[in-house]
């Protein structure tokens, strides 16, 4: 459906046209009560249209809701804090994607979603630094709120890394949604692949071990030793995964490394933040050759697959 169809038929269903009677971002944001934080990254791209970090906890969704938002908007792998949003009265919407670049799939899903949801909306990924911005991007584009121009600069200053290619890539090549596909679901929580969930477990282990090795007194070690066990066993438990099958000689250095760290928190603490560093290198090895590309040739990010494209 094309973009000038969306429009005319949120006019019919009588819905606030996008942008319509938006405040100022800064008195949005000067708007959130004491006590409430806004997420991390948080920032405008449209009158309506915000994007930033995952929010964390009540306080995140107070201060969200505070400032306006009805709808949050996840494109990340983890499972949204529904319960959470419900509390402050916001709607989720779970729209997964990878690092490789915006699925016509969701495109058309968020086209879907700024269309037919009136107010505020707040997108977010992990870090509000890449896929989020991308999504935000994307629908300011689709909105007619924002240039192509305006939003490559929105994705410069949201700090969106180069080497993430396709986000880039399909933020200046979007022209309105492409014919005959057929919208991922607007659902709540969305099935993520098995791989995609042990990643957002890996990932948060991996911060919580340089926060712990950051404090390094005998509790944060003691902890430490446990999150390398952890690590350990994420990567083994994603060797095992038959999506994976390509990625298993990366995975196996990646889980022989979690035992080095364990080692290394045992017998000799001090060096315990080299050996992590190691293994945040190798995560960022993997990504760059089979995650952060599509021409990787990995069947990887199988969203798309989940939601089919029309004949
Ligand atoms: C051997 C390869 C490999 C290694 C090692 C690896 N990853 Fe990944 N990672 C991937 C691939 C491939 C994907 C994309 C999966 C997909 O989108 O279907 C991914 C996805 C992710 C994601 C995105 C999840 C989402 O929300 O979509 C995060 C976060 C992540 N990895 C963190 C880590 C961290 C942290 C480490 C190291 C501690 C790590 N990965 C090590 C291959 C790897």
């Amino acid at each position: 459906m094309s973009s000038i169809r969306f429009v005319i038929l949120a006019a019919l269903l009588g819905l606030p046209f996008p942008g319509q009677g938006a405040p100022p971002a800064e008195a949005v944001s000067a708007g959130a009560a004491a006590g409430a934080r806004l997420p991390e990254n948080f920032r405008p791209f449209t009158a309506r249209i915000f994007c930033g970090a995952q929010p964390e906890g009540d306080n995140a969704f107070r201060a969200l809701r505070d400032a306006g938002i009805g709808l949050v908007l996840s494109v990340d792998g983890a499972t949204p804090d529904v319960a959470a949003a419900q509390r402050q009265g916001i709607r989720y919407v779970h729209l997964p994607f990878g690092y490789d670049g915006v699925p016509p799939t969701v495109v058309a899903a968020l086209a879907q979603v700024v269309s037919t949801s009136p107010g505020k909306i707040f997108i977010h990924c992990h870090h509000g630094k890449h896929r989020g911005p991308a999504a935000a991007a994307i629908a300011g584009l689709f909105e007619g709120s924002l240039d192509q121009a305006g939003a490559l600069h929105l994705l410069e200053a949201a700090g969106t890394g180069r080497e993430y290619e396709g986000l880039w890539r399909d933020v200046r090549e979007f022209h309105g949604v492409p014919e005959g596909v057929v919208p991922a679901p607007i659902v709540e929580t969305a099935p993520v692949p098995d791989l995609v969930s042990a990643m957002v477990e890996a990932d948060d282990v991996a911060s919580r071990l340089k926060d712990l090795l950051g404090v390094a007194d005998e509790q944060a070690l003691s902890e430490a030793a446990r999150q390398a066990v952890l690590l350990r066993e994420a990567f083994l438990e994603m060797v095992r995964l038959e999506e994976a099958a390509p990625l298993r000689p990366g995975l196996l250095e990646a889980s022989d490394l979690a035992t080095g760290l364990r080692e290394a928190i045992a017998t000799n603490p001090r060096s315990a933040m080299v050996s992590l560093d190691r293994i945040r290198a190798k995560c960022a090895e993997c990504h760059r050759s089979e995650r952060n590309n599509r021409s990787s040739g990995i069947p990887i990010h199988v969203f798309t697959k989940l939601s089919p494209t029309a004949p």
